[in-house]
């Protein structure tokens, strides 16, 4: 993923503590009936400092301690398109929300597909850091429960095949 598209933007000396950092709070992933992992989510705290949390905080109207940053959201590229994403994305926004957090999430502003998908699914950009390369992007979630599916859309929630394991 990271050779031929470029996530993430820099490859981390350990992936297993970028996957994983020690600010994480839940994390999901998705896996065909088989074990093979197709998907990850994570929600991690935000502390003061944190790139975006200025921005969140002044969107949200809440202090950082209140903010769940949704964080190492992919799906393998074999199984995209089949709502996956969707899934975990809303996996997670869901779990924030119980946990009283306002849901927030950073995305590199050359990453276009990605920025599509969250528009799509009704995040909001609320600020931008420009002296990043590439430039990043801070959205907030939606406020309520996730919006529908818009008309015509081919989202199918969950497949058959998959399912969402927590390991916590
Ligand atoms: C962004 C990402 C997680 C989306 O994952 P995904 O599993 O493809 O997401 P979905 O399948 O839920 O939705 C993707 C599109 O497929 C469409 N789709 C969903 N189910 C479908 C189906 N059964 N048939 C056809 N299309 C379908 C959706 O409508 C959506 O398009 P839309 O945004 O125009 O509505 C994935 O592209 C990815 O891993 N990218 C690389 C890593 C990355 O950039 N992560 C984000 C970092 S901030």
């Amino acid at each position: 993923m990271h050779r031929r598209e470029g996530y993430p933007a820099i490859w981390p000396e350990a992936p297993e503590d970028w996957v994983a950092p020690e600010r994480e709070i839940a994390a999901w992933v998705a896996l065909a009936a088989n074990g093979r992992l197709l998907g990850h989510v994570g929600l991690h705290r935000v502390a003061p400092g944190h790139a975006g949390w200025a921005e969140w905080c002044a969107a949200a109207d809440c202090p950082p301690e209140r903010l769940g940053e949704l964080a190492r959201l992919f799906v393998s590229p074999a199984a995209r398109h089949t709502g996956l994403g969707t899934l975990l994305l809303e996996t997670a926004t869901a779990d924030a929300r119980r946990r009283g957090l306002t849901a927030v999430l950073t995305v590199g502003g050359d990453n276009r597909a990605a920025i599509l998908f969250y528009a799509h699914r009704g995040w909001r950009p609320v600020g931008r850091l420009d002296t990043a390369a590439p430039p990043l992007l801070f959205y907030v979630g939606p406020p309520g429960p996730a919006p529908p599916p818009r008309r015509g859309s081919r989202i199918v929630p969950s497949a058959p095949a998959l399912h969402l394991t927590d390991p916590a």
